[in-house]
């Protein structure tokens, strides 16, 4: 796992924005993961900038949705489809019909779920998948306790994870859908890459458990530990209950730069 301590969001937006552009030179037609919530927001500004100043193109590349919301009406402007269609879609150049998420509108959510899976798979699996982490330690909506085998599957959502997402439903935690569909664990680790970003001192305790504690359930991004390529880039204030802060940032510092622009695939 490589743990990048950047200065702030943007300074770390950026290193993202490195990782994928590097990715798309190499790989047009990549398959990206694309994750919501706060976090991933200066990331998608940062592939805006460089989309606007000709740098990168997703004209061959395709995403699939981390997670969605269950029950939602059809073009709500907190489903996720909505939220990734306003911060990435519009933005980029995305071919029509290239960005695909489960279907949380679905009367048989089940075999939404399966299909989902078989479309990642048909697309190749993920190149490179983007990530936030929830308070509690979620990962997509895999809450605690989740299996660490997971597919993608329904899962219920903690009353901590409603009353953490009411900011985008008015603050209003019985507004936020009790139930979502969610690419498991096991389909995230399948990814090639995975990248995850957190900013924020209220993110502190969490990174330094998916990081450094121990790898479990009741912390369900900790089983990116079991994954062999790694990022996680976070702020100083994210940082700042890791014990080894000074370590991660040596290894930074210290890394010839042929390898700053490491593999993805
Ligand atoms: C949501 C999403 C997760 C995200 C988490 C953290 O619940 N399903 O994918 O990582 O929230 O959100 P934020 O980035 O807003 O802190």
């Amino acid at each position: 796992m490589e743990v990048i301590i950047t200065p702030d969001p943007v300074t770390g937006a950026a290193v993202v924005g490195d990782a994928v552009e590097s990715l798309l030179a190499r790989k047009p037609s990549a398959v990206i993961g694309l994750a919501t919530g706060a976090s991933p927001s200066p990331v998608y500004e940062e592939w805006a900038r460089r989309h606007a100043g000709g740098r990168i193109t997703f004209r061959e590349a395709r995403g699939f949705l981390l997670d969605e919301y269950i029950g939602l009406p059809p073009g709500h402007p907190q489903s996720y489809r909505a939220v990734i269609e306003r911060e990435v879609i519009a933005r980029l150049d995305f071919r029509p019909g290239a960005v695909v998420g489960p279907d949380g509108c679905t009367a048989d959510v089940e075999r939404a779920c399966r299909a989902y899976e078989g479309e990642i798979a048909a697309a190749g699996g993920i190149d490179l998948q983007l990530l936030g982490v929830g308070a509690d330690g979620h990962v997509g909506f895999n809450e605690p306790s989740s299996s660490l085998a997971s597919r993608t599957r329904v899962k219920t959502l903690t009353s901590r994870t409603r009353r953490d997402n009411s900011q985008f439903f008015a603050g209003d935690p019985a507004a936020v859908p009790r139930h979502v569909i969610t690419q498991g664990i096991a389909t995230i680790l399948e990814a090639r890459a995975l990248v995850l970003v957190a900013w924020g001192a209220g993110k502190a305790a969490v990174v330094a458990r998916l990081v450094e504690g121990p790898v479990t359930a009741m912390v369900p991004a900790s089983a990116l530990q079991l994954h062999p390529n790694v990022t996680v880039v976070i702020d100083e204030p994210a940082a700042m209950e890791l014990q080894l802060a000074d370590y991660y940032r040596e290894v930074f510092a210290g890394k010839p730069s042929p390898e700053h622009a490491r593999s993805y695939e």
